[in-house]
Formats: C-alpha cells, sequence, structure tokens
C-alpha cells in the first residue's frame, strides 16, 4: 500500500486534484474494502467515533444511502443537515434573515465538531448558473478545516466518476486501450446538469482510455473541461475525440454510457466578477431536446459496440427515453454495480481524507 497523503484533503474538483496514481490508489482500496465487506470483516476501525455532516440541496438515492452506510461501516456516523431544516448555507450576497446562515460561519462552526462536511448542489438551489455550486463548495473548503466532498455539483460528480472506473476495472481488469463513448441520450426533462458526462470522460481520459464523446449540437460540454481532456489523453497515450452522430459514438465501443444532460441553453452564465453575461433560454433548449429524441439506446443500437461491449448508466435513469428496458434489465448492463460501487468508492474517498489507516 502507498503511503496516504489524502489526509485532510478536499474531494471538489477531484479530477482535476488528484494524480492518476492516487485515483488508481482509490480504485485499490475502494476493491479492497469491497472484498472484506464480502468476507464480512469488521471495517469499524477505520474511521471509528468519526463524524460526516451531510447536506443535499437536491434529491438523491444512491448518493445518499451510499455515504451513509459507508461510514456506519466504517465505524463512524453520519448527520444529515437537511438544507431548510437547518439555517440554509449561503454565500455572501445571496442572505436571507433568519432563513439563511453564511457559510464562514457554518463551516466553521461544523469543523469545531465533525471530521467532514459532503455537499450537493446544482440546479434550482444554485439559480442554474454554471459553476455557482462548484464556487458554493469551495467557499465551504476556504472556511472548514475539515475536508469537504463533493457529492454532485454542476460542473464534477466525482464520486460517480470513481465507481464508474472501479466498475470498469472489474469488467475488464484494465483501462488501458479500452475504448469508453459517454453519449448524449435524449429525456424529456430538459435541465439537467452536466457533471457526470464531464467527471466520465476526465477521469477515463486521465486512466488513458481512448474516449468518444458524442452528443448533438446544443450540447457541448465547458470548453475548459474538452481542453483538460485533451491534455489528459496526450500524457497518458489515449485518445479524445468528439462526434455529433449517435451511431458514430457507438461503433466498436467496449463501454457505452448514454445519459442525458441539459443543453448549453439550460444555464445562466456568470463572469468572474459576479455578472450575468447569458441567461438561459427554455424555449430554444425544449427545440433542440425535441429534435433529438432518436438519441435512444435499443436493442438495435446496441448491435453497433464491441461484442464484449457493456452499457453504463450512473442512475436513475428515464427508461423509454434515454434508454429502452431490454437494454437497461439486459446481459450488458452493469448498472447496478455501479450502483453498489457508489458504496465502496465513498468508502475508500472517506478512508483516505478523513484519517482511517488499512
Ligand atoms: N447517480 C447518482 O448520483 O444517483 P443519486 O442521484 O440517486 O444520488
Amino acid at each position: 500500500m502507498r503511503t496516504n497523503n489524502f489526509l485532510g484533503k478536499d474531494w471538489i474538483d477531484a479530477e482535476l486534484d488528484f494524480t492518476k496514481e492516487e485515483w488508481e490508489t482509490l480504485i485499490d482500496v475502494a476493491l479492497e474494502l469491497k472484498k472484506r465487506h464480502a468476507m464480512n470483516e469488521d471495517t469499524s476501525g477505520i474511521l471509528k467515533g468519526k463524524t460526516l455532516f451531510t447536506m443535499f440541496f437536491n434529491q438523491s438515492l444512491r448518493t445518499r444511502s451510499t455515504f451513509a452506510a459507508g461510514i456506519q461501516q466504517l465505524g463512524g456516523f453520519h448527520v444529515d443537515l437537511e438544507p431548510g431544516k437547518t439555517y440554509t448555507p449561503a454565500r455572501k450576497g445571496f442572505d436571507i434573515p433568519y432563513k439563511t446562515e453564511r457559510i464562514s460561519d457554518v463551516a466553521r462552526m461544523l469543523s469545531r465538531v465533525g471530521d467532514a462536511i459532503a455537499i450537493r448542489m446544482y440546479g434550482p438551489p444554485a439559480y442554474w448558473i454554471y459553476g455557482f455550486a462548484n464556487a458554493t463548495m469551495k467557499e465551504f473548503a476556504q472556511y472548514a478545516d475539515i475536508p469537504i466532498i463533493n457529492m454532485e455539483c454542476d460542473k464534477f460528480h466525482p464520486t460517480q466518476a470513481l465507481a464508474d472506473l472501479i466498475t470498469i476495472k472489474e469488467k475488464f481488469g484494465t483501462f488501458k486501450g479500452l475504448n469508453l463513448t459517454m453519449s448524449w441520450a435524449y429525456s424529456g426533462s430538459i435541465e439537467k446538469p452536466r457533471a457526470v458526462p464531464q467527471s466520465v470522460i476526465l477521469a477515463a481520459t486521465k486512466m488513458g482510455m481512448n474516449v468518444t464523446l458524442a452528443h448533438p449540437e446544443g450540447f457541448e460540454l465547458d470548453p475548459e473541461i474538452i481542453e483538460t481532456c485533451k491534455k489528459f489523453a496526450s500524457q497518458t497515450s489515449g485518445s479524445f475525440r468528439i462526434v455529433n452522430d449517435f451511431d458514430e459514438g457507438f461503433k466498436g465501443a467496449h463501454i457505452v454510457y448514454p445519459k442525458s444532460w441539459g443543453s448549453v441553453y439550460c444555464f445562466n452564465y456568470t463572469n468572474e466578477k459576479g455578472e450575468t453575461v447569458k441567461k438561459n433560454d427554455l424555449k430554444k433548449a425544449e427545440e433542440v431536446n425535441e429534435k433529438n429524441k432518436h438519441w435512444r439506446t435499443t436493442k438495435k443500437q446496441m448491435e453497433l459496440v464491441d461484442k464484449h461491449g457493456i452499457y453504463m448508466h450512473c442512475l436513475p435513469a428515464d427508461r423509454g427515453q434515454e434508454v429502452d428496458d431490454d437494454v437497461i434489465d439486459g446481459p450488458r448492463s452493469v448498472v447496478i454495480d455501479e450502483a453498489e460501487n457508489r458504496l465502496h468508492a465513498h468508502k475508500a474517498i472517506m478512508a483516505m481524507i478523513m484519517g482511517g489507516r488499512l
């Protein structure tokens, strides 16, 4: 086991802030913890007496249940600070008397009491301003003396990406030489964050995979993240390309990951001074969405992938829109393995940054 240089670090922009070797360590730790869990071994000494605070500004099944179960299995416990039932943490300029509490006070107070703060925020609580939720987490990190864990913001969903890499490692034993396609898929819901596709393409290029990003026009991701993927691909001798054709994305892929995300028209954009530079246009968002209903994963579509190819999705999936039942419930689907691996991914992250020793 490599030495633990994770202690006390924030897990916010994890694809950018942790090295390839550190991601590999986390995968190893997660698989070790998974094995111990399967053998019913007692791991409750790893985070004995440690407290995790969770704050969900949005709905969640997988992230909520696996963080809660994970900390308990490692000997700690979690306190769910439901925004609205506590005073909702707010950034400077967004205060509402007796409803919100300034993040600087919340973060400093919780640092005196517990061992990490895990936050989920995107969409309406972040005013659909692209980057607002990520900046909120960084404001927590600025004032907290304990690690901040990103449980999905408007830019990244790094705990999901780690679970996805664990699943790929289990299925294929390696990352090198694998073709992974992150594809947009149709959904009746036009407002969704870009966090999953952005984290998946960053993590996959970081691991040296051959990554294709497939989406219709209007669903472009953050240009800075695209540039980082190109840089990662060149550093790891993998590859990265973007296609605007659903079939092209699927051809020869070992892993297809088709899911919906919001078009460029869904978001408000601000500059560094916080001034609005572009407002959302939901009519245009509806138009580009409805034009691309055929981006649905069917059994026939899956015939284009490699003969050992697998279907991934972070869940929840919009069945009959993003994907047909016979694909997501079919033999190539690994979606429940991915969801289970959230538990082991989160345990590895918490063990390494909150002070566990293996
Ligand atoms: N994939 C994922 O994050 O699931 P939840 O929204 O249920 O947490």
